[in-house]
C-alpha cells in the first residue's frame, strides 16, 4: 500500500518515524479524515481549511500549501486506486531530542506528515437502521475545536460505549449535550434542528456544516443552540454526523428508544440531500 510520508508517495514499509517524534511522545499534532467517493475527495477544501486553522492555534508550521496538499492526496488516491474510502492524514511537530515539553524553535524541527487510505463502503445498513448510544460526562479538555491527535478522552468514551455493546457515546457538560466521542450530535424537535454551537467545546464538523446548509436550503430551521440531556431524550429524532457516518440516526439512548426505534423523516431527508451534495462534487454514487 502506498502512503505519503513527508510529501513523497512511498510504500508503507519504507516509512521511518523517529521514536522521539513529538507526535509519538506528546501527541503534539493534528489530523484530518477526508472521505473519497468515486475516487474524488469530498469537501477537501473545508477539511484543509480546518487543518490550517488548527495549525495556527498551536503554532504548527505545515509543510505544504493547500494546493500542494490537495495534489498529494489526489496522487495517493490514484496510487492506491481508491474508489470509496477514507484518507487519514496527520502532521506532527517532528523530533525534539532530548525530550522537552516546550515547543522547539521552529528552525530546529521539521514537521512529520503522513497520509494513508482505506477502502470503506458507505454503511447503508447502519444509516437505515441507526445506532444505539450511551450518555457520558464530557471529560475532555477545553480545546475540542482543535482536531488534535491526542484523543484519550474520546477513545475512553468510545470504549465505555463498546463495553456496553453500544455504538457511540453522547457527551455532556453541566447537563448540556456537547458532541459524541467521534461525531457531532443534533436533535430534531417540532421540525427544528438543534445543535451545540461551534466554539471550544466541540469540533466544528464539516459534515454537520454541509447538512445544515442543505437543511436550510430545504426550508428547515437550524438553531445552533445548546440543549439539555432531558431535551435530547425527548427529541423527535436524533442524529450523529461525521465524515465516515454521514447523517446517522440514533435510535436508542441509554436503553430508551428514540422515535420508536426507527430513522425519522427529517433524518431520511437530510441523508438524501447529503447524497445530492456528494454527487455534485464526486459524481453519481447510487
Ligand atoms: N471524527 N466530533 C468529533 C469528536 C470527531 O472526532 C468528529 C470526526 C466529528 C465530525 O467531524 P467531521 O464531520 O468533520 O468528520 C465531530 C473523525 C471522522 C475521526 O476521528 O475518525
Amino acid at each position: 500500500m502506498k502512503v505519503i510520508w513527508n510529501n513523497q508517495l512511498v510504500e508503507r514499509e519504507d516509512v521511518k518515524i523517529d521514536m522521539e517524534d513529538r507526535g509519538y511522545q506528546f501527541a503534539d499534532g493534528l489530523y484530518e479524515v477526508i472521505r473519497v467517493y468515486n475516487g474524488v475527495l469530498f469537501t477537501a477544501k473545508q477539511h484543509i481549511e480546518r487543518l490550517f486553522t488548527g495549525a495556527k492555534k498551536i503554532d504548527l508550521i505545515l509543510p505544504f500549501t493547500r494546493e500542494k496538499l490537495i495534489k498529494l492526496l489526489s496522487e495517493l488516491i490514484e496510487g492506491n486506486q481508491i474508489e470509496t474510502g477514507n484518507i487519514y492524514l496527520q502532521v506532527t511537530r517532528g523530533v525534539s531530542s532530548p525530550r522537552n515539553h516546550a515547543y522547539p524553535e521552529t528552525e530546529c524541527t521539521s514537521t512529520v506528515f503522513t497520509a494513508s487510505t482505506t477502502s470503506v463502503p458507505r454503511n447503508l445498513k447502519m444509516m437505515n437502521d441507526g445506532i444505539k448510544v450511551i450518555t457520558l460526562p464530557d471529560m475532555r479538555w477545553l480545546h475540542c475545536d482543535i482536531k488534535s491527535i491526542s484523543l484519550l478522552g474520546n477513545i475512553m468514551a468510545k470504549h465505555e460505549a463498546h463495553k456496553k455493546g453500544k455504538d457511540e457515546a453522547i457527551l455532556y457538560r453541566d447537563n448540556r449535550v456537547t458532541e459524541c466521542s467521534t461525531s457531532n450530535i443534533s436533535i430534531i424537535k417540532d421540525n427544528i434542528i438543534y445543535t451545540h454551537p461551534d466554539g471550544n467545546l466541540i469540533l466544528p464538523g464539516i459534515t454537520k456544516s454541509v447538512l445544515f446548509k442543505v437543511a436550510r436550503q430545504a426550508g428547515i430551521t437550524v438553531k445552533e443552540e445548546t440543549f439539555t440531556l432531558k431535551e435530547l431524550k425527548e427529541a423527535d429524532e436524533v442524529f450523529a454526523s461525521s465524515t465516515t457516518m454521514e447523517a446517522m440516526p440514533v435510535i436508542e439512548i441509554d436503553g430508551e428508544l428514540v422515535g420508536g426505534g426507527n430513522c425519522g423523516p427529517v433524518v431520511k431527508l437530510l441523508q438524501s440531500l447529503y447524497v445530492t451534495e456528494i454527487e455534485t462534487e464526486c459524481g453519481i454514487i447510487s
